[in-house]
């Protein structure tokens, strides 16, 4: 008797809650990689065609343009392979990039495996000095902002934030960021992700379905957009920042009204946006109605030359700047702000921050702490940069370092021999964290690189850490 088929149960074939929980990675993502991990593990093999787009978005719950655009990335990278007027179906390999490739794709948790030991040199990208949190000025700020808070605001409603709050993050903004800050037009929220989410929403109840975002680019930002019903597009990036022609070429053929844009310095490969592109933005989101989003995360943090101002000057009737403290002071203070274009007045969100955070912030902007941590920080950054950079040159004369000349993370591309997810994992296994610049993109041109950050890597160890990472590329 002939034997029948197994139904494949695709729904169990493609697990995706096992592709990450932590931050909800966009679903896109998650069917990709459930997709390529089946794949890898031979559980789907060469030659066996994939369901219909429509059938597989069914079975898996989700929407139909999540299946295509993760068939279309695998597509592109030639693991499924799609002939007209036949199914679609996993290639058959030529040969096996990387065995360990897969451990190297954008993933929501940190690198390191559960049994890690504790992180001894920490060169994670985006995480302050947190040696040096100015924990006794923020606490006097705490005291002096809730003893000037008059009884009557405790219980009153502050729906964009507290007015001082307000009033000193417009000044700072115009001060040091060249803004164009009205403070009726700044609202206080918990961050940049906080500001990302309450303008998505907004922006999908004014129609929007896209939003162009850079590619490398952070995840989280992405997937908040796509949490709330905005595809985002992905558009790359070269020496001079994201690249413009292009994005209005991609707006043009998808309708994309909006984009999420790093000017000051990308992320993460830390180029300055070109004067020529700025302009070229601006120029479309006007002749679009369209809306930037200009995350200006760790902008105060220029090493070459004065901080490259705002975008948001250039174009304060279509630019949103999303800013927060989590960088430049601490990420456990939850505060950020928007500063919006006057058409767009998101309803405030319903839980804002706490009114007693909003009057400390108030305080330590108009006392100048702010600005002075910044300054110091500065400096600290720029010594332990250069400490870096010696370090690197020591230890690996022939390495290839870009994206030095701002903020708290370079770009160390890696010698063939070397691969990302490899180096990251062996890091992890002693104490050294480290992060693949594949987790901020799916490009396979871009080489395989490593984003170190250096904000919290203790001073004491910068030549220890980086011996030790020559010690893996070795
Ligand atoms: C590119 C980028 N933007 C913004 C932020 C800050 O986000 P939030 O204010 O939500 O902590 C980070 C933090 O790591 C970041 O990497």
């Amino acid at each position: 008797m002939q034997k029948t088929r197994p139904i494949l149960a695709w729904e169990t074939l493609l697990d995706l809650e096992a592709e990450g929980t932590e931050a909800r990675p966009p679903l896109r993502d998650r069917v990709e990689s459930a997709l390529r991990r089946a794949i890898d593990e031979g559980r789907l093999a060469a030659g066996s065609a994939v369901p219909p787009s429509r059938t597989l978005a069914e079975t898996l719950g989700v929407s139909r343009w999540v299946v295509t655009e993760a068939y279309g990335q695998l597509v592109a990278e030639g693991v499924l392979d799609a002939r007209i007027g036949s199914a679609t179906r996993v290639a058959e390999r030529q040969e096996l990039p990387e065995p360990t490739r897969d451990i190297d794709r954008p993933r929501p948790r940190d690198p390191a495996p559960v049994s890690a030991p504790p992180i001894r040199y920490d060169l994670r990208p985006g995480i302050p000095d947190l040696r040096s949190t100015p924990r006794s000025r923020w606490a006097a700020a705490l005291r002096a902002g809730l003893a000037d808070l008059p009884d009557r605001e405790l219980a009153a409603a502050h729906p964009f934030g507290y007015a001082p709050a307000r009033a000193a993050v417009a000044a700072y903004l115009s001060r040091s960021r060249h803004a164009d800050a009205d403070p009726d037009r700044v609202t206080i929220t918990h961050g940049a992700t906080d500001g990302m989410d309450i303008l998505t929403r907004e922006l999908h109840g004014r129609g929007h379905r896209t939003i162009l975002v850079e590619d490398p680019s952070w995840p989280r930002l992405r997937g908040v957009a796509e949490n709330n019903g905005l595809r985002p597009i992905r558009v790359p990036v070269d020496d001079d920042g994201v690249d413009t022609e292009m994005l209005a070429a991609v707006a043009a053929r998808t309708g994309a009204r909006a984009a999420l844009v790093t000017p000051a310095h990308q992320f993460p490969l830390g180029a300055a946006l070109a004067p020529a592109r700025r302009e070229q933005l601006v120029r479309w989101a006007r002749e679009h109605a369209g809306l930037v989003i200009e995350d200006d995360y760790d902008a105060e943090f220029r090493y070459d030359r004065r901080p490259v101002p705002a975008l948001q000057r250039l174009a304060p009737d279509c630019v949103a700047l999303i800013g927060s403290l989590s960088k430049s002071v601490s990420p456990a203070l939850g505060l950020g702000w928007m500063l919006l274009p006057p058409g767009i007045a998101p309803a405030p969100s319903p839980s804002a921050p706490s009114l007693i955070d909003q009057a400390a912030l108030a305080h330590f902007v108009t006392q100048g702490d702010f600005e002075r941590h910044l300054r110091a920080s500065r400096t600290r950054f720029r010594r332990r940069r250069q400490r870096l950079l010696d370090a690197l040159t020591t230890e690996l004369p022939d390495s290839s370092v870009a994206g030095i000349a701002a903020g708290m993370h370079l770009v160390l591309t890696l010698p063939s021999h070397a691969p990302a997810s490899a180096v990251v994992d062996a890091g992890a296994a002693e104490g050294l964290a480290l992060t693949a610049l594949r987790r901020y993109t799916d490009a396979a041109d871009r080489p395989d690189a490593l984003v170190l950050g250096y904000g919290d890597l203790d001073d004491a160890l910068v030549e220890e850490a980086v011996a030790r990472l020559a010690a893996l590329l070795r």
